[in-house]
């Protein structure tokens, strides 16, 4: 048994905002994003698009390829789209800025949107490594039943509407996002999902955390806000667990795996900041050009940057029938981790 990606899809808002946008409107500089993180511009969604609008926009797109459709018809999309909705059996979706606060989850809102009445559904919180663990979720889950075939895993994520405008050091990162892959449990053993290690550290809960909303420090009526809830984030500290935590994940994976890394033909990390990709690399003595890296496009997108980057690559024709790519996330929690998979 193994279970395969069989499709993969991405949505990504019109609004593409160039870090010399920010600097009208911010104190800062394209120099100094670009120099400090690699992030050249970032899209950003209108103010009536919710996690579940990109999320569901993404999943036609990889449920479409999974009949056959991989054209810009709109309407052709849906059709093709529909029939392989009602085949999904599960949706997990890694989000840490899901439409609503606690219920319901946005996997049933995209449920719902997408037609997969089917499918249970259900949402994962681990930040930026929410895909990671989405994957191995829904590997897992179709392995213990005859009943599942099919799940749709999906990162997505609205994250400018959770950061702080005012805080420089945070806000130029983040971008919107979704990318979703269809997984399908099949006989061929050649190919499929061969491994995948979670971690996690809530040592450094702090470190990444939106503090209001949550029950440690709910609103009370009549309560001013002094700022809308935001994405709150230590920089320095993430930044070097960051590193470490690419750095361990690849050489973890790749001996429990029994593999040499010459053997890895990509590594797709999650896209955060292009200098924790370089000193990861750097480490392990792998060539840079190794790793798949769009976040000079994209920006930060959290639990959708390795969902977006599959798709891209998977259109682009970089992804070659039993080449092993292995993906890395790191993010809030601490969480970390990877999968490799045989495409
Ligand atoms: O996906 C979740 C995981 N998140 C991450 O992986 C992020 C990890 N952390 C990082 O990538 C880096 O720590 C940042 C990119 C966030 C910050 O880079 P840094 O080199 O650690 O900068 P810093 O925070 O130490 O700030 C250095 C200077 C400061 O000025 P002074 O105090 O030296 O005068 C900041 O005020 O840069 C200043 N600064 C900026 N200047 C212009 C901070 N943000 C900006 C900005 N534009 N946007």
């Amino acid at each position: 048994m193994a279970i395969e990606i069989i499709g993969t899809g991405k949505a990504i808002p019109q609004k593409r905002v160039t870090n010399d946008d920010l600097a009208t409107r911010i104190d800062t500089s394209d120099e100094w994003i670009r120099s400090h993180t690699g992030i050249a511009s970032r899209y950003i969604a209108d103010e009536n698009t919710a996690c579940s609008d990109l999320a569901a926009e993404a999943a036609k797109n990889a449920l479409a390829m999974v009949a056959g459709y991989t054209g810009q018809d709109s309407a052709e999309r849906d059709r093709a789209a529909a029939q392989t909705a009602l085949s999904i059996d599960l949706i997990v979706i890694a989000t840490v800025t899901a439409d609503y606060f606690g219920t319901p989850s946005t996997a049933c809102v995209v449920q719902h949107k997408i037609g997969a009445v089917n499918a249970a559904a259900m949402d994962i919180s681990a930040a930026c490594t929410g895909f990671v663990y989405g994957l191995e979720t829904a590997a897992g889950l179709l392995s213990v039943s005859s009943k599942r075939k099919r799940a749709l895993v999906l990162g997505s994520e609205i994250l400018t509407k959770m950061a702080d405008w005012n805080d420089r050091g945070t806000c130029v990162l983040f971008g919107d996002g979704a990318g979703a892959v269809v997984l399908e449990k099949t006989d061929n053993s050649k190919s499929g999902l061969l491994q995948t290690l979670l971690f996690a550290d809530g040592s450094g809960y702090e470190s990444l955390i939106e503090r209001r909303g949550g029950t440690r420090n709910p609103f009370k009526a009549g309560e001013t806000l002094e700022k809308s809830i935001v994405i709150e984030m230590n920089g320095q500290e993430v930044y070097n667990f960051a590193v470490k935590a690419v750095t361990d994940t690849i050489n973890a994976l790749i001996k429990e795996g029994g593999i040499n890394i010459d053997e890895i033909a990509r590594i797709v990390p999650h896209q955060a900041n292009a200098r924790i990709v370089q000193a990861a690399a750097k480490r392990l003595r792998i060539p840079l050009e190794k790793f798949y890296l769009n976040i000079e496009e994209y920006a930060n997108t959290s639990s959708a940057s390795i969902p977006i980057a599959l798709d891209e690559m998977n259109r682009k024709g970089l992804l070659k029938k039993g080449d092993l790519i292995l993906t890395v996330g790191f993010g809030g929690g601490l969480t970390y981790g990877g999968n490799i998979i045989i495409w």
